[in-house]
């Protein structure tokens, strides 16, 4: 069976990688499947991040990386995976992915969301918290997938450089 881990992943972080690895480890094959998420303005395009993505994965043999456009079950019943599997940090993360879990179960309720808690060490991260601490030149050693620190490091860069063109 495959199990469809979807996300912005802008970037992908080690609780994202966490969540990956164990869904691989029950599954058969995992689907990570990266989001447009054009309205959050992302630091990377959907094509960047998924390439991020399969850097991060590359050593999980049944682990791969897709874009999708449009609603979520819909791309899973095109892919057939009934089963979307997504990380929960802490109460703050439940109620959104409450009323997404019950939307896309109207949607198509053959579907099953399931949820793994995060692991402790990750109960904190998030991409918003690495891109602030890349953009002030922060430790990311500890928060993103080795072979994503320096594709991160070099946007921010070029994010601070703009940013200082634009004030
Ligand atoms: O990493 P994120 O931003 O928490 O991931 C959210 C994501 C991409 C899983 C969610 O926004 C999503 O499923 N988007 C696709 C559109 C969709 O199917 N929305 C239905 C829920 S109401």
């Amino acid at each position: 069976m495959t199990a469809l881990v979807p996300g912005t992943f802008d970037p992908l972080t080690l609780g994202h990688f966490d969540v990956i690895r164990r869904a691989a480890a029950l599954f058969d094959e995992v689907l990570v499947a990266v989001a447009p998420s054009s309205s959050k303005g992302p630091w990377f395009s959907q094509p960047e991040r998924a390439e991020l993505a399969a850097e991060a994965c590359r050593d999980l043999p049944n682990v791969r990386v897709d874009t999708f456009q449009g609603l979520l079950v819909q791309y899973a019943e095109q892919q057939g995976c009934r089963v979307i599997v997504k990380g929960l940090r802490a109460v703050s993360d439940f109620e959104f992915e409450l009323q997404m879990a019950h939307a896309n179960r109207l949607q198509a309720p053959r579907i099953e969301t399931l949820f793994v808690m995060a692991d402790g060490q990750h109960s904190f991260l998030s991409s918003s918290i690495v891109r602030e601490l890349a953009r002030f030149g922060g430790d990311l050693s500890l928060l993103v997938p080795p072979n994503i620190i320096e594709p991160v490091r070099r946007r921010a860069a070029e994010r601070n450089r703009e940013a200082r063109h634009i004030y």
